[in-house]
């Protein structure tokens, strides 16, 4: 494994709270939660982190899986590129420190540890939305061409697929709209009917997705040429077996792509040594890089040298980009896979963000993560009888924030915002609370229950409107 996928892993696996959650055990916990809370902040070795992210007031800022907050190194990554332009003009691209140039290739190779993959599968530019345009674009297009997965040891991905076969796309109904939209959009461009070919995966009680479910869906339709799915449920926050599902992809002679953006930052994972094919995902959730910073994508290597669905000039090979020729050399990397110009103003506080992360240590932020929402749930079990947990109990199918059920999901998520305590809703009923490890204490997660309980008994929280759309 490359050196730098080592680094992001620093924390030598051991879980550091690990001593802190056994006092989760109900005892303590029913006798005094506020002392289990401080005795785990007390223990905890990120607390120092909170002090480096603004959240402004005494916020509790639970929608950081929406919108992170800003961090001051993301800050000053931004200040620096601000000063660059002020200062250097079109020189930046060259002579900025560093140069502005490579700034996808630059920043996809400081992310690729917190994917498992090496510098060279992963870059930044576009957005989820266009990146799953152009890489279901891009496999659509090989299978087309009769080129199948090719994936060693796999004994149906033979790297042949039957040019007469349309392809079809498996997803799930509990998917983000935007990628439906988007796949759908790709298979209409080819003249493939999405109405028959993306094909859907039903969950079976409207908050997960049954692994076995995508299997068996594999084993019905032989003409399944993509498996794309996220990592984890932006609603109810289940976190997917990656490499399960690239296995059960492969095996079936189709591509495994992921949605990656519930997870990136959170969750650690290992696209390159599970067979991941290609993944996409945002920066603006648990990357912490701001409203509308740069997408990023992961293409395994052994796909690197294809021609990109939407191909752009700074995808082009980059020692000769500037010799503008006609035709187009894709780089030999996921760069291939930017399109146009980087948005160097929405690429900057990623630098920084990312920096970040990898000083706290992503397996550390994931097992503060988990005592986090560990916490949470033993809280609303204890305190809330009205409110149901949407998702999994295990921790291994949970993300990194907790779906509350409640009739009133709605409502109760605009008064607990309006009291500080800023969350989101999610139709028809859910209240996503997201304590986000680099900034996030458990007496927080506490704070913000006592808010919800003190809510449910007032009512104050049936006075709000509902319905009435917008960001939320
Ligand atoms: C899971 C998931 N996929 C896709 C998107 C769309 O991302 P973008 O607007 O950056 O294209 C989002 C946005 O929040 C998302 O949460």
């Amino acid at each position: 494994m490359d050196d730098r996928r080592d680094e992001a892993r620093r924390g030598d696996g051991a879980d550091p709270y690990a001593p802190a959650t056994t006092a989760l055990d109900r005892g303590a916990f029913e006798a005094d939660p506020a002392a289990v809370a401080a005795r785990l902040d007390a223990d905890d070795p990120l607390s120092g982190l909170a002090d480096r992210f603004s959240v402004p007031g005494d916020a509790l800022y639970m929608d950081g899986n929406s919108l992170g907050p800003a961090s001051d190194a993301a800050l000053a990554s931004l200040d620096r590129v601000v000063d660059e332009w002020r200062d250097l003009l079109i020189g930046g691209w060259t002579d900025a420190d560093p140069p502005w140039f490579e700034v996808g290739e630059r920043i996809g190779a400081a992310l690729a540890p917190l994917v498992g993959a090496d510098p060279a599968e992963v870059v930044v530019g576009n957005s989820i939305t266009v990146n799953v345009h152009t890489l279901v674009g891009t496999f659509l297009d090989e299978l087309l061409a009769g080129n199948g997965p090719d994936r060693a040891g796999h004994a149906a991905a033979d790297g042949n697929w039957n040019p007469d076969v349309e392809p079809a796309v498996l997803v799930n109904d509990l998917d983000f709209p935007s990628d439906h939209y988007a796949i759908r959009a790709q298979l209409r461009q080819r003249g493939i009917d999405p109405a028959e070919k993306l094909r859907i995966v039903e969950s079976r009680d409207g908050r997960t997705i049954d692994p076995r479910d995508i299997e068996a869906a594999l084993g019905a339709h032989d003409d399944v040429g993509i498996v794309f799915m996220p990592t984890a449920l932006y609603r109810s926050g289940q976190l997917f077996d990656v490499a399960r599902i690239a296995e059960a992809a492969h095996d079936a002679g189709a591509y495994a792509g992921f949605d990656a953006a519930h997870s990136v930052g959170a969750v650690p994972h290992a696209f390159a040594d599970a067979g991941v094919d290609f993944a996409v995902w945002c920066t603006y959730k648990y990357l912490n890089a701001g409203p509308g910073s740069i997408g990023a994508l992961f293409v395994a290597e052994r796909h690197h040298g294809l021609t990109p669905a939407l191909a752009g000039w700074w995808g082009h090979e980059k020692a000769t980009q500037f010799e503008m020729n006609l035709t187009y050399t894709p780089a030999d990397s996921a760069g291939a896979w930017q399109i146009g110009t980087p948005p160097l103003l929405a690429a900057a506080p990623l630098e920084g963000s990312v920096e970040l992360l990898r000083e706290a240590g992503i397996d550390r932020i994931r097992a503060k993560s988990l005592a986090l929402t560990d916490f949470l749930i033993a809280l609303v079990d204890e305190r809330l009888p009205e409110v149901s947990v949407g998702t999994p109990r295990e921790r291994d199918a949970r993300g990194g924030h907790v779906a509350l059920e409640h009739p009133e999901a709605e409502r109760l998520s605009k008064a607990l915002t309006d009291r500080g305590a800023v969350v989101d809703f999610r139709p028809p009923n859910v209240v996503r609370v997201c304590p986000a490890a680099p900034y996030t204490s458990f007496a927080d997660v506490l704070a913000v229950v006592d808010r919800i309980e003190a809510l449910l008994e007032s009512g104050d929280h049936l006075a709000y409107a509902v319905g009435e759309g917008g960001v939320t």
